[in-house]
């Protein structure tokens, strides 16, 4: 009776693996091999290792080494839509190592929705498959003269918002990070091998600092001072949203002048129009 009983819960499984739309990712189905393991075994191995932990016979020559999928710490913050375009378009599209090449062809969508199903069961602390975060910009983010991924700097690795836009809590402006400041990791980070790190490099050789595109603006005539904002206590996630899973920052906020006021009413801070219009 237990047999078949198996054999029954094992056929339902299999229809709802390759029926359902809607299936869970990240999670084998009990008795059967997961859905992605046969693409990963085949394309992905070679270099991320049977077991994802980057020591697949490819990777010894790397000049960048694959991450250890293993670590749930740095893969777990990686949305999907991320981890699809690098597997599609090939790490390059988002600014990572040209070496990990782009997989559609040969990978229908369907299997890079698998692989990446099977590759988050590799994370430890596991993966916690969650919905995405809908944000809808106000306009298309801009392309910007390197191909800096918020969502590797502050997503993937943590890195701490004010340790790259320090005026953010002193000064009106927030203020972007120095050529200074990126290199106190990239001299040694990834400093082979990846063309967008060169252009870093060759910003720092020549002491010219990097043209990034401006994003958010207020006009002139009005006063809008960082600091206050982060005294008081507000996520830069607040105005900005979840810019950590952002691979290129938009504005998502109006700016305009009804947002303003509509928060400061709700916080009880000033609606002095010479405040905000010194
Ligand atoms: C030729 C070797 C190679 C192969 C084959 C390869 N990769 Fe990679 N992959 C890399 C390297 C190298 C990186 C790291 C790039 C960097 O950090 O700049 C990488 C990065 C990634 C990342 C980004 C992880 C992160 O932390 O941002 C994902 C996801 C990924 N690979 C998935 C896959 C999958 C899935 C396959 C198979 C379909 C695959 N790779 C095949 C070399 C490879
Ligand atoms: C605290 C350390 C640190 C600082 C500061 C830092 N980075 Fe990185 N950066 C990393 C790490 C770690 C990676 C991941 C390396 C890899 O997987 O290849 C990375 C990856 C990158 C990449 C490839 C992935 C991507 O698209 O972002 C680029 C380009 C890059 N950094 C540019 C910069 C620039 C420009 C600055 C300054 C504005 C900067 N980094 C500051 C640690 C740092
Ligand atoms: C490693 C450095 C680094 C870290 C960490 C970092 N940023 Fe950035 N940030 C940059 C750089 C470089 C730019 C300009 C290029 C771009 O827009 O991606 C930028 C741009 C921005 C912009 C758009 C600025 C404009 O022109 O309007 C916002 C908003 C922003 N970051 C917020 C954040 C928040 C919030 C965090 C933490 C969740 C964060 N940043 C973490 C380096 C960093
Ligand atoms: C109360 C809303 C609000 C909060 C909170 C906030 N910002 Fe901003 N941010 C804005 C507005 C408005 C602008 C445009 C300001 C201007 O044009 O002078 C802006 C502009 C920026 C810019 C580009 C111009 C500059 O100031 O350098 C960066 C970078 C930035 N913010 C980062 C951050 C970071 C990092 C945090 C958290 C530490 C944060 N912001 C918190 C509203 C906010
Ligand atoms: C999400 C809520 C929120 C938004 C949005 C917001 N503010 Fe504020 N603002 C505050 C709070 C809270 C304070 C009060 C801080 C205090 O009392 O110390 C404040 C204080 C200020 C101050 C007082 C500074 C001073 O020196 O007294 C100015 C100026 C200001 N905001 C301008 C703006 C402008 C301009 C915008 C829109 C571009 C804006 N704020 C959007 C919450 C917000
Ligand atoms: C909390 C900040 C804040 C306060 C308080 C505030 N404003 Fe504004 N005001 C703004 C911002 C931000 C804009 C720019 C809006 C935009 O570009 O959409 C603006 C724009 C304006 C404009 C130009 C509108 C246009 O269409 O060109 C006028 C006029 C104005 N404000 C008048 C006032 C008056 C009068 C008061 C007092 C009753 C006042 N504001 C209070 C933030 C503020």
């Amino acid at each position: 009776m237990s047999r078949f009983g198996g054999a029954i819960a094992g056929l339902v499984l299999a229809l709802m693996v390759s029926g359902s739309a809607t299936r869970v990712i990240g999670q084998p189905a009990k008795g059967l091999a997961h859905p992605g393991k046969a693409t990963y075994d085949q394309y992905c191995a070679t270099c991320h290792g049977d077991t994802g932990q980057a020591d697949g016979p490819g990777a010894a020559n790397l000049p960048i080494k694959p991450p250890p999928f293993t670590d749930g710490r740095l893969m777990n913050p990686l949305p999907d839509d991320f981890l699809f375009k690098v597997i599609s378009e090939g790490a390059a599209a988002v600014g990572l190592a040209p070496q990990m090449p782009a997989f559609r062809p040969p990978l229908t969508d369907r299997q890079i929705q698998d692989v990446i199903g099977y590759v988050r069961t590799f994370a430890q602390p596991p993966y916690p498959a969650r919905p995405a975060v809908a944000v809808q910009p106000r306009a298309p983010a801009p392309k910007q003269p390197i191909e800096f991924s918020h969502i590797v700097h502050a997503g993937s690795y943590r890195i701490d918002c004010q340790y790259c836009h320090a005026g953010a809590r002193r000064s009106t402006f927030a203020g972007l990070p120095s050529v200074e400041r990126c290199m106190g990791c990239h001299k040694i980070v990834a400093a082979q091998g990846n063309p967008e790190i060169q252009k870093l490099h060759e910003h720092w050789n020549q002491k010219q600092s990097i043209p990034w595109v401006r994003i958010h603006k207020v006009p002139n005539y009005v006063y809008f001072p960082h600091k206050r904002h982060v005294a008081a206590g507000l996520a830069c996630q607040t105005c900005h949203g979840p810019v950590e899973t952002m691979q290129r920052v938009a504005q998502i906020a109006p700016l305009s002048m009804g947002w303003c006021i509509e928060c400061h009413a709700r916080r009880q801070a000033s609606l002095d129009c010479v405040m905000c219009h010194h």
